[in-house]
Order: C-alpha cells, then structure tokens, then sequence
C-alpha cells in the first residue's frame, strides 16, 4: 500500500489516481482533509475505491504517527511513500530577479521575510523528512520505497525563489542520504525533479492575472525548455510508477527530471 503526502495538490492528486488505477491501495493524506476526503469520493465514483482520505501535517510528527495508526489498522503495512506535500510561497520569494542601483530594498533579498524564508524551508525539506521517519519505520521488515520531490533548482538556483531551491536542493541531498542509510534494509529512496507544470504554486510567477498570458517568466521558462511546453501532471506518472516497482529494484538515491528537457539545455 503507498502513503502520499500533499495528495489533494495538483500533482499528487493525479499521481494517486494513476497508482489506483494500477492497483495500488492509497492513504491520501493531506494538511486539507476535507479536499482528501472529497478527492476520495471522486475516486470512488470512479470506482477506485482502495483509499483512505487522511487529514495529516507534514510537519507535525505527532499528526503523522496518528496517520501511520490509521493507515496500519487499515492495511497493517506500508509499502511506498510519496512525499508529495511541498511547494513555493510568495513571501519566500524576491520579486526582483536581479538587483540593481534603484531596485527598491523590499523586492530584493533585503526585503526577504524570515517568516516566509523559514516557512518554505521547513515545508519542503522538514515536510519530507518526517513522513519518512513517521512511514519508513512500518516498511523495516519487509522493505519499501520512497518517492521525494524536487525541482530544477536542486541543481542550479533560479532567480526569485530563494528558499525553495534551498530547500528542494536539501531534499535532493536527504534523498541521497536517505538511500545510503536504509539501503541494507531493503528500502529504495527516490526523487522526481518536476520541470514547469503550471500549478498553484507557481501560477503567479508564470502566468498574467488573467490566467492564459504568459509572464516574461513564463516565455524565458518555455524558450528555455526544448520541448517548448509546460507538463501536465500525467507526465510524471509513468517516472513515478517505475521508480516505485520492482522495474528499479536496483536503483536507489537517484533524483530524476521530468523537464521536457530544461536541465540538458543551456538556453544557447
Ligand atoms: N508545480 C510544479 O511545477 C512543480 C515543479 C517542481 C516540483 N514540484 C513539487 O511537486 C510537489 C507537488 O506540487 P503541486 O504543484 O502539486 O502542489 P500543490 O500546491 O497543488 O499541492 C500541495 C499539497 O500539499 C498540501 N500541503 C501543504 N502543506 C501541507 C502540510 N503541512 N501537511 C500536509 N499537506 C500539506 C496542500 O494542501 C496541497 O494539497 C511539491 O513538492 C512541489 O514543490 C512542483
């Protein structure tokens, strides 16, 4: 049975119904418990119903052990973890991309609020570390695997985002870290690095107020991908499916992008 985390979000929402779809059983856990309880009965319409909505914070680890007895009196055992619950935030973010003599303080790193700075930090990298040592322990005998989330700026900064790329590079570091420790006990960890899917998180960075027109942002994002497209959320399913099965039995720490593209392309 998987676990996933931030699972009534945009990705994580369309990663879990592709897991029902090929079987899986899944607690749908998120700080919303009542879009994970309404995103449960969709399913169920749909006739996917192996599910277990289940209101948890990721950061909060006595809300996950609470989670975890719930999932185990359901199914007794857990066999993936997706740490999907994660994201960007205005206030962990410079509005200026770069600075310049005249560039008012508040829209660069001057004006950054610690409040913002710590809040992304924590959600991200604290929000992943948790669940795995909440989920992982119900995997020590009979193994398992996890599935991390980062992003592009693991690798290399974007501008605007300070804290997330921060904070999305420790996840890929923890995910390394991770793999090591508890590869003798017979548990996988992963990463995804999603390229640019246009979803809550970043809908302002890349797109105008009125929803359609792209950002400058936006256009050096697209011009920089050569795919020339955003993802959708079923593009991550098939990474996801494989780096979870058998099919990667001998794949561990590794954090792949699913980017159309934009990390092997220098925008030259
Ligand atoms: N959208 C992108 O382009 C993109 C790119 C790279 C990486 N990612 C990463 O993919 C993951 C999913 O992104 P998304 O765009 O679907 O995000 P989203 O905002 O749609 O979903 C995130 C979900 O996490 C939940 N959540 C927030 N705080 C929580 C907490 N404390 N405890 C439990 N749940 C909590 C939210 O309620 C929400 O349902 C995130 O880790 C994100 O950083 C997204």
């Amino acid at each position: 049975m998987c676990v996933v985390t931030g699972a009534a979000g945009v990705l994580c929402a369309s990663l879990t119904e592709d897991l029902l779809r090929h079987g899986a059983k899944v607690a749908v856990l998120d700080l919303r418990g009542d879009v994970a309880r309404k995103l449960c009965a969709a399913f169920a319409r749909k006739g996917l119903k192996d599910t277990l909505p289940v209101e948890a914070n990721v950061l909060d680890k006595a809300s996950l052990v609470e989670a975890r007895a719930a999932v185990l009196k359901k199914w007794r055992h857990v066999d993936v973890l997706v740490n999907g619950a994660g994201g960007n935030h205005p206030k962990g973010t410079c509005p200026a991309e770069q600075m310049e003599k005249g560039t008012p303080l508040a829209d660069t790193f001057f004006g950054l609020e610690q409040e913002g700075f710590e809040f992304v930090n924590r959600l991200n990298f604290v929000g992943t570390m948790l669940p795995c040592q909440v989920f992982c322990e119900a995997m020590l005998k009979k193994g398992g695997a996890v599935l991390n989330f980062c992003s592009m700026a693991c690798w290399q900064p974007m501008t605007k985002v300070a804290a997330y790329g921060a904070a999305k590079a420790g996840v890929m570091n923890f995910t390394s870290f991770l793999a090591t420790h508890l590869a003798p006990m017979g548990i996988r960890v992963n990463a995804l690095a999603p390229g640019f899917f246009i979803t809550n998180q970043n809908r302002f960075l890349l797109l105008e107020k009125d929803g359609k027109t792209l950002t400058a942002r936006g256009h050096k994002v697209i011009a920089k991908t050569p795919m020339r497209k955003f993802g959708t959320p079923s593009d991550l399913h098939g990474a996801a499916r494989f780096l979870l099965s058998d099919e990667a039995a001998f794949i561990t720490g590794v954090t792949l992008p699913v980017d159309g593209g934009f990390m092997c392309y220098s925008g030259v």
